[in-house]
């Protein structure tokens, strides 16, 4: 999985097994399933807040994201490691982001420090993924339906299981795609709302008009306004700045010829900030996704989760975990942003270059 300019996508063959693979837990009908485990994460982490307490808004999704991915579908409590996991698996990106960008690379064997800390980081990856996987066969009752469905896989030409390293590889691709990207959306989402209260309260009083404090995926379609939010926070933060593509044969681009072979980048960032394609794009308003407006805008001028066949496999994960943390939060707690920058970094997705102070007063 890649979908930085500066990584090659893998060839077609190798990929499609494994996206059939795992695709099915990924549906819109079967995410709903983690809905529970989704909103108890929000919960603990409101539950963890003090009021009138100043937190780190990047720190709380980032804990927030791991929970949920972790016991939605790898049935372990990645939360409960997050310092451990957070570090490596933030070396383990910058470095291949690094490495693809350079003009000229060292050679693999060379042992450059940068080299030695990506290598301690993918070990640390490894092991944890081994340790999942180890627990799952010890345990045939333990959920983690992403960890079962690639110990049910077969491989397409040999018809036999995929060894273990495989499978391995696969769920260090999952922490990976899953976490940053949904944390960051969180964070940036929760930064825009502590920046303006119209918009915060307008959200606020849709969760009020649910009736209940905790909201369901069965509430999900009454709550239009948390989901524009969040489009306008993936419009201006896409945490996949850049989606590449390999061209598989020459073709011409707007009078450009592009060979074989060559890796071509797509600037979602540029694109979804263009003032060509939107009326004042640096401002924040969720209305622009207000329904109706979809009509009048370009299939291709928003896409923070791909197009295509590769397009991203979690975003039903991803929109319904966040549309259920952002409602838990706002319909239980006041955001009020304290820094005016978002301190925004891309080691390969968009994140927070540093924290995100904000003050929460519990209502
Ligand atoms: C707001 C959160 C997320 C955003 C913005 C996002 C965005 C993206 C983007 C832009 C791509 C590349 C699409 C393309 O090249 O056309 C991608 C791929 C991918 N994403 Fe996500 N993603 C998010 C959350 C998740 C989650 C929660 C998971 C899994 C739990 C996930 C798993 C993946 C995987 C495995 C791929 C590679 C797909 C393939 O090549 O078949 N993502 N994502």
């Amino acid at each position: 999985m890649c979908w930085a300019a500066t990584c090659s996508p893998s060839p077609h063959d190798e990929w499609l097994p494994r996206r059939r693979t795992v695709q099915h837990v990924f549906t819109k009908q079967h995410v709903r399933e983690f809905g529970g485990h989704m909103a108890q994460a929000a919960q603990n982490s409101c539950d963890g807040w003090a009021d009138g307490a100043v937190i780190d808004l990047d720190r709380q999704c980032r804990l927030l994201t791991l929970r949920a991915l972790g016991r939605s579908v790898l049935g372990i409590d990645l939360d409960q490691r997050s310092d451990a996991i957070a570090g490596p698996l933030q070396v383990a990106l910058s470095y291949s982001a690094d490495r693809a960008l350079r003009p000229v690379r060292a050679p693999r064997w060379l042992p450059t420090p940068a080299r030695r800390r990506a290598r301690r980081a993918s070990r640390t990856l490894h092991r944890l993924a081994r340790e999942i996987l180890e627990e799952c066969r010890r345990d045939p009752d333990r959920d983690a339906p992403l960890v079962r469905a690639l110990m049910n896989a077969t491989d397409p030409d040999t018809g036999k299981p995929l060894p273990d390293p495989a499978i391995c590889d696969e769920l260090i691709v999952f922490m990976l795609a899953g976490h940053d990207t949904t944390a960051t959306t969180l964070t940036y989402a929760l930064w825009q709302l502590g920046r303006h209260r119209v918009v915060q309260d307008r959200l606020r009083a849709e969760v009020a008009a649910l009736g209940h404090p905790d909201p369901t995926p069965e509430d999900v379609p009454r709550l239009t306004y948390t989901v524009q939010v969040l489009h306008e926070a993936l419009r201006l933060c896409p945490p996949g700045a850049v989606i590449s593509r390999t061209a598989v044969r020459d073709i011409e681009i707007d009078g450009y010829r592009v060979e074989a072979g060559s890796v071509l980048g797509f600037g979602v960032w540029a694109v979804q900030r263009d003032p060509a394609l939107w009326a004042d794009p640096l401002q924040f308003d969720p209305d622009r996704f207000a329904p109706g407006r979809a009509k009048a805008r370009d299939r291709w001028q928003y896409l923070p989760f791909g197009a295509g066949p590769r397009s991203c496999i979690g975003d039903h994960f991803a929109m319904l975990e966040a549309t259920l943390a952002l409602a838990t939060i706002v319909g239980r707690c006041q955001i009020g942003s304290l820094g005016d920058d978002f301190p925004f970094t891309v080691p390969f997705t968009t994140v927070a270059g540093g924290p995100v102070p904000a003050m929460v007063v519990k209502r």
